[in-house]
């Protein structure tokens, strides 16, 4: 019953088998894991462990099917499909089946749903709800641990954890990063770091890819609703926002139902929408980091051009994402030199509120707090950096994830879907289509090529699309020529890919490199709202991506250079691009750090 389709190099490719499902005849490629079939030919299985595009582990048990002839149940991730099986997704002793490991699961679980951030947005809890578990059929058996708060951006509460070990594979597998793995033993197990060592301390970048994986309430972002509430309920405090290109394309989804707005829709530019409900919070002001997504290639431009005249310390590597600045100066402490020395976007608007805007609303910059709306975990690392700050204030009081974003809002009974647009707040609210494109992978290149080539030739671009820097591979190239100069550029997306370049040595070939930390982008960012369907990632980033390349398209302005906001506070405040007062304000060293030292030095404490 089996057909091979042959190329036309006559070398064989998938071969499509028949299968049964429930009684319903599919045609299914041989080989292929039995869960992606079932799930995509619209089957509901459960599953807790499994993440699409890598193999299954068998770890949860959830997924168990019925497959006739083969006495035991199997688990459908660890699976493979073979021609003329019978499989039975939902059959009684299937359901009895999963509702036993969950009530095993359930077992050494807290009864703690009242109080959890994933309440409401957990896989565990949905599960019991749907599989009818109302009450432990187990004598509870909890494992006592402690939470690590140690990080200022992740939260891991190993009680809520059901070593489902998505975390670690993301980390492992997905980032290559390999900061997490399961240790000890037995009932004594759970996630960390090497030698336990505390999550603050340890070679974790902070991308946040783990939380956005993991099923339950354990692996979080590090949760700043509350500091948000008590500096909006502080009279002294001068609370004002800025929210993140990527942002502004993602919490669409979360107020989509209200709206009756599909989510398959390419997205609508959401921001308008987040400054009404900021504003209905309490905020007195809220800004656009786009307007420093801007700034910063005003800067990193600048900084780029000087550099490769002067054939000095090439490539540049991109610094706008702390997790990819953070993996650098942890596993590549020898590359920090071609980190530009610009801050992020966020850093360089948090500097700007707190000196020229404080200024010219005649406010103490100590009463000023300054909130980030963030695609992104390691901004709230980035955030808390000493050096990202002056006279011991930072220039960034509090980092807000898309996620908790959502939680704020819904705490205020506040549904930015339903009210009326407002504008972002002057003079430092005007932004480019430059500078929207940064939430996506290509966009900072892109952003920079288009104000480079004013910068060397004296004209801008046409057209100004550099398509070539755009896509979803993990690394793409081009050699763009201003007047006759090539410049060689290097996108990557997530750290997998640029511990491939800079291991090989490759990233010596290009004058440029941008790298973000997550796959695809802040789009895909580790604070953004998790998918609805959490193992498939990757489509609803690239509808996200998609809203901002729309929202460039439909900008009158699209150039950095030609903002007319930044021209003003060049004017004004900051001088030249590369000013000594830019230099103060909007740049800033980073430090070489050896992950592992970091090991050994826990390790040598531990004797
Ligand atoms: S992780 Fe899920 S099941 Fe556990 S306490 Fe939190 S919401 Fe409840
Ligand atoms: S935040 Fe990133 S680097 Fe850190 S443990 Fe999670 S996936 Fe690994
Ligand atoms: S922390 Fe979350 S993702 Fe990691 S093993 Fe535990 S439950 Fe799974
Ligand atoms: S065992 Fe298959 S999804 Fe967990």
């Amino acid at each position: 019953m089996s057909e091979t389709s042959l190329h036309a190099n006559g070398v064989t490719s998938v071969s499509m088998v028949t299968i049964k499902v429930n009684g319903q005849v599919l045609r299914a490629p041989e080989g292929a894991n039995l869960l992606t079939v079932l799930r995509q030919a619209g089957f509901s299985v459960p599953s807790l462990c499994y993440l699409e595009g890598l193999p299954g582990i068998g770890a949860c048990r959830l997924c168990l099917v019925e497959i006739a002839g083969v006495p035991k149940l199997q688990t459908a991730c660890t699976t493979a499909v073979r021609d003329g099986m019978e499989i039975y997704t939902n059959s009684a002793r299937v359901r009895e089946a999963r509702r036993e490991v969950l009530q095993l699961l359930l077992g050494d679980h807290p009864n703690e749903c009242l109080f959890c951030q994933r309440s409401g947005d957990c896989e565990l809890q949905a599960l019991a709800a749907e599989y009818g578990v109302r009450q432990k059929q187990y004598e509870e058996m909890l494992r006592h641990f402690e939470p690590d708060l140690s990080s200022p951006a992740l939260a891991y509460d190993p009680e809520k954890c059901v070593l489902c070990q998505r975390c670690v594979r993301v980390c492992s597998e997905v980032q290559e990063v390999n900061a997490i793995s399961l240790v000890r033993r037995g009932i004594k197990t759970k996630v960390s770091p090497p030698f336990e060592m505390p999550w603050a301390e340890s070679g974790c970048t902070f991308c946040g890819q783990c939380t956005v994986v993991c099923p339950t309430g354990a692996l979080t972002e590090h949760d700043d609703t509350a500091r948000v509430w008590q500096a909006l309920n502080d009279p002294d405090r001068y609370v004002v926002a800025q929210i993140a290109p990527a942002v502004r394309v993602t919490m669409g989804e979360a107020w989509a139902d209200s709206r009756g707005v599909s989510r398959d829709e390419i997205p609508e530019d959401f921001s308008e929408r987040i400054v009404a409900g900021l504003k209905a919070l309490g905020f007195r002001a809220v800004f656009d980091t786009q307007f420093s997504a801007d700034l910063t290639i005003m800067e990193e431009t600048h900084e780029f051009v000087e550099r490769f005249k002067r054939g000095e310390r090439l490539p540049i590597f991109t610094s706008c994402c702390p997790a990819w600045v953070r993996f650098v100066e942890l596993y590549f402490p020898e590359q920090v030199e071609h980190l530009s020395s610009c801050k992020s976007p966020q850093g360089m608007l948090g500097a700007l509120l707190k000196t020229y805007y404080a200024q010219k609303i005649g406010v103490d910059p100590a009463r000023i707090t300054v909130v980030s709306i963030m695609p992104c975990t390691a901004k709230k690392f980035e955030a808390s950096r000493p050096e990202l700050g002056r006279d011991g204030r930072p220039d960034v009081d509090i980092v807000l994830t898309s996620r908790e974003l959502e939680r704020l809002m819904a705490q205020a009974g506040i549904d930015p879907g339903k009210l009326e647009p407002q504008p972002f707040d002057s003079p430092l609210g005007e932004s480019t289509g430059a500078g929207a494109i940064f939430g996506a992978s290509g966009g900072v290149a892109e952003a920079a090529l288009r104000t480079a080539y004013y910068l060397v030739s004296g004209k801008d671009p046409a057209p100004l699309e550099f398509e070539a820097v755009r896509g979803w591979d993990n690394l793409r190239t081009a050699t763009i020529t201003i007047d006759g100069t090539a410049v060689r550029c290097a996108v990557v997306s997530g750290l997998a890919g640029a511990r491939r370049l800079l291991e090989s040595g490759e990233y010596k070939q290009y004058d440029f490199v941008e790298v973000m930390a997550c796959p695809g982008g802040c789009v895909d960012g580790g604070g953004q709202l998790r998918p609805e369907v959490k193992a498939a990632r990757g489509l609803h980033a690239q509808k996200r991506a998609a809203g901002l390349y729309a929202i460039d398209q439909k900008k009158e302005i699209r150039l950095s250079h030609r903002n007319p906001a930044i021209q003003k506070v060049y004017a004004e405040f900051l001088g030249e691009p590369g000013s000594s007062t830019a230099h103060h304000l909007l740049h800033t060293h980073y430090q070489p750090q050896d992950a592992y030292e970091l090991v050994a030095a826990t390790r040598e404490k531990e004797g």
